[in-house]
C-alpha cells in the first residue's frame, strides 16, 4: 500500500535534509519523481540527494539538455522534462526507460510529463510553496518505506516554521 508523509521545510537546507534522508533509502534502479511549480525547490532537493550519494559539485536543472549524468558513488540520472513533450519524443523515451532500468538512481523534475510512462516504483516528491522560503514536502511511497524514512528524518521538520523551531 502506498501512503504519503509530509514535512515542512523552512529553508533550502531543510529541503536538502529531507532529500539526504530519501537518498539513503534509494537502491540501484530507484526513481524519484519530482512535482511542483518553477522555483518550488525540485533542483534544490536533487542537489541535496546528490550530496548524500557522493556527488559534491553544483547541480543545475538540465532544462535544455533534458538529462545530466553525474558520477556519485552510483551513477545519477537527473532529468528535467519541462520542455519535453511525450507526443513528439518516443525515441528518447525508450532510451530513458532502458537507462532507468539499467541501474543508477534517477531523479525526474516535471515527472508528470511522462504520464503513464512514469515507472510505478517511483517515489513521488511534491514541493509546494507556503511562503517565500517555506515549502511543504510530500513524499509518496510504499508504507513500509515511509516508516523507514520517518525514522531517519529529523523530528523538528514536523514543526511549523517559527521562532521556536531549532535553527530558525
Ligand atoms: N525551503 C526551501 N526549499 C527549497 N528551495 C528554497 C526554499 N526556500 C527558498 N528556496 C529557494 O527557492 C529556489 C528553488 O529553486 P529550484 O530548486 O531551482 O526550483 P525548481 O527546480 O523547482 O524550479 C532556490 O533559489 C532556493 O534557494
Ligand atoms: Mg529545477
Amino acid at each position: 500500500m502506498r501512503a504519503t508523509l509530509t514535512r515542512t521545510s523552512c529553508r533550502p537546507e531543510d529541503t536538502q535534509r529531507v532529500a539526504a534522508a530519501v537518498a539513503r533509502l534509494l537502491v540501484p534502479g530507484s526513481v524519484v519523481a519530482l512535482f511542483g511549480e518553477l522555483g518550488s525547490g525540485k533542483t534544490c532537493f536533487v542537489e541535496g540527494a546528490c550530496r548524500a550519494l557522493g556527488y559534491d559539485r553544483r547541480v543545475r536543472s538540465p532544462s535544455f539538455t533534458l538529462l545530466n549524468i553525474y558520477a556519485g558513488r552510483q551513477r545519477i540520472h537527473h532529468f528535467d522534462l519541462y520542455r519535453w513533450d511525450l507526443a513528439t519524443s518516443a525515441a528518447e523515451l525508450d532510451e530513458w526507460e532502458e537507462l532507468m532500468d539499467a541501474g543508477g538512481i534517477s531523479f525526474i523534475e516535471w515527472a508528470d510529463r511522462l504520464g503513464a510512462h512514469l515507472p510505478e516504483r517511483a517515489v513521488g516528491v511534491t514541493l509546494r510553496h507556503r511562503d517565500t522560503s517555506v515549502r511543504a514536502i510530500e513524499v509518496a511511497a510504499p508504507e513500509a518505506w515511509l516508516r523507514e524514512l520517518e525514522s531517519i528524518l529529523p523530528d523538528e521538520l514536523r514543526e511549523p516554521c517559527n521562532r521556536d523551531r531549532p535553527g530558525h
